[in-house]
């Protein structure tokens, strides 16, 4: 969703740093890229394409000056062309600017500065941005000023860095609704959308809040409202590393995420305590409802299995994006959980805001200090370090362990509590069935349509299976209540309809079981995953993946989704498609 990083050295050139920085944001969008530099006129090299391959095309490193802003483009407003790509400049080619977001009243103010004389050279709704602040500058104002003025005539989202050839030693950053976080080096200062970017750089991090504006100079930073006002900000220590954002050896982020799993888990249960004792002080809840996007929105949905049979709270799942058409119940006695990776979704932040006014909210995140964990009520922290491949993994299994120790706390399930503690294991058993797995990629890969189906906790197994096909694979696939099938789908079956069953041990299996043959008669291969003790369930597949040891069906969500990635991720790379940058996709959604 559009990356920005900005900088000031100290004694180096600032467009290689900037350049591996916003590579390492790459994950946000990679229609374009773009770099402006500062010294006495503002240089820029900009280009549609994948950062690789526009660095080839014009060397965006061979740039003058120590100071500089990047940025990578997931398009919204305008195709992705040169001309759309940032930075955009004024006039003058004297400001140049580049934004995370979208200018809601772009239009008007477009045609006002039209009206004004000003010329714009792309379809963006940014540009606005650098010819407002010309006009600002060209009555007096500084560039802070200038810039301050600007977020006055605005509406929308943004995260912005700007930067003038007539004022070389300043970076003017302002966030409203779109990430911006400020790093402090050693005599080096940067901002960018999310720490890891500048990670390489520092760890010490100030979180900007909505309407704050910062001002980065050679000598230091000042952070103000955007009405002037100087505010004090802390500075943070983040404890990730530079080496969680590199690929280790694997060939793709996505395939080192999922093997990163177990450890993910692993981290994440050391939530245990703090989650007890949250629990301990959470007032008597008569509903729960779990408000989520994608995959997020399918870890949530085994929240409601977990909190209506466990914990016996009625509970729903909305999508973040439908929360306000529908949310109309929630008082002060519902407990509103947002499930989100990021903690930056803009379908979900509008919600949360929205369930603030009545009710308690607790957001279960991975990012730390994202907008959603200043936001909620309450928070709990996935454990599963930066994800950097656009389909979510790790951070799904994180967010189900989080849910489980959530709801097995308020139900008081020690037993699941302790079975909970071996799902680590469990996965790394299922991660060497990969080899089996790369086989059955590659024999269905050139499959037109998929059926993934599930009942009870596989269920949401199942739709996070079919979405993972269909983001990194661009294969069509339908994640189904498998009882469901008979009610319309199953007309689609046939032989060239490859249907994965999730078919784990427990009170949903005989009647899964049921339903694969039925799909099995109307001549659909079917791929299934169940016990490795299930000797009917292996004589009726095409393909059966095992699962060793004994798993309690509650936390079989945990484990059982972790070959499906697997099989999308390998038949992603069958098909030739980079799994890690999907076709239209970005990592963080910050528009609604
Ligand atoms: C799919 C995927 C998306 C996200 C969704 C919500 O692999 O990653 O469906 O789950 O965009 O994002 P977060 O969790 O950051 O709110």
């Amino acid at each position: 969703m559009c990356g920005i990083v900005a900088c000031i050295l100290k004694d180096k050139d600032a467009a290689p740093v900037l350049l591996s920085c916003v590579k390492r944001l790459e994950y946000r969008g990679y229609d374009s890229v773009g770099i402006a530099t500062s010294s006495k006129n503002i240089e820029i090299k900009k280009d549609e394409g994948k950062i690789d391959d526009v660095q080839k095309r014009l060397e965006l490193t061979d740039l003058p000056g120590k100071m500089g802003i990047a940025h990578v483009r997931w398009a919204t407003h305008g195709l992705p062309t040169k001309e759309n790509a940032h930075p955009h400049t004024d006039c003058k080619k004297r400001i140049a600017v580049v934004h995370n977001g979208i200018i809601e009243n772009y239009r008007e103010l477009k045609d006002q500065l039209i009206r004004e004389g000003h010329e714009f050279r792309s379809e963006t709704d940014t540009e606005v941005i650098p010819h407002l602040i010309e006009k600002y500058m060209a009555t007096g104002s500084d560039l802070e000023e200038a810039t301050r003025l600007t977020t006055h005539d605005i509406k929308g989202s943004y995260a912005i860095a700007v930067i003038s050839a007539d004022e070389p030693d300043k970076i003017i950053g302002v966030r409203k609704e779109s990430p911006l976080i400020v790093g402090k080096g050693e005599d080096e200062y940067f901002l960018a959308s999310d720490a890891p970017a500048i990670l390489k750089h520092t760890n010490r991090i100030i979180y900007l809040n909505d309407n704050e504006m910062v001002l980065l100079t050679g000598e230091g930073i000042t952070v103000k409202d955007v009405d002037g006002n100087p505010i004090e900000k802390e500075i943070d220590l983040i404890d990730w590393t530079p080496d969680m954002a590199e690929k280790g050896g694997y060939d793709h982020f996505m395939l080192k995420e999922i093997h990163e799993q177990p450890d993910a888990v692993k981290k994440t249960l050391m939530e245990l305590q703090d989650i007890k004792e949250m629990v301990e002080n959470f007032p008597k809840f008569n509903r729960i409802c779990f408000v989520a996007c994608g995959t997020s929105y399918h870890a949530s949905l085994v929240g409601k299995y977990l909190f209506e049979g466990l914990v016996g709270i009625p509970t729903d799942v909305l999508l973040a994006s439908e929360f306000e058409f529908s949310a109309g119940a929630l008082d002060e006695k519902t407990l509103a959980i947002f499930i989100s990776q990021s903690g930056e979704t803009a379908d979900t932040l509008r919600a949360l805001r929205m369930a603030n006014e009545t009710a308690q909210t607790l957001a279960i995140v991975n990012v730390l200090g994202s907008t959603a964990t200043r936001e909620a009520d309450h928070v709990i922290y996935t454990r599963a370090g930066p994800e950097i491949g656009v389909a979510a993994t790790k951070t799904y299994v994180s967010q189900l362990t989080c849910i489980c120790l959530l709801a097995l706390s308020m139900a008081g399930e020690e037993k699941l509590l302790e079975d909970i503690q071996h799902v680590p294991d469990h996965m790394k058993l299922a991660l060497e069935a990969e080899d089996q797995i790369r086989e059955i990629a590659k024999k269905y890969k050139d499959a037109e349509d998929f059926f993934f189906i599930g009942r009870g906790y596989s269920y949401p197994t199942a739709m996070e299976g079919a979405l993972k096909l269909k983001e990194i694979t661009y294969i069509h696939g339908e994640g189904y209540a498998a009882g469901e099938l008979k009610h319309g789908p199953l007309a689609l079956i046939d032989d060239d309809v490859p249907v994965v069953a999730v078919v784990p041990p427990g009170d949903s299996h005989d009647k899964t079981l049921g339903n694969l043959q039925e799909v099995k008669a109307r001549g659909a291969s079917v791929i299934a995953l169940g016990s490795s003790d299930d000797e009917v369930l292996k004589s009726e597949a095409h393909e059966m993946i095992e699962f060793s040891g004994e798993l309690n069906e509650v936390l079989s969500p945990i484990v059982y989704v972790v070959p499906l990635q697997l099989l999308s991720y390998h038949m992603s790379v069958e098909r030739g498609i980079d799994p890690d940058k999907p076709k239209n996709l970005a990592k963080c959604v910050t528009v609604e």
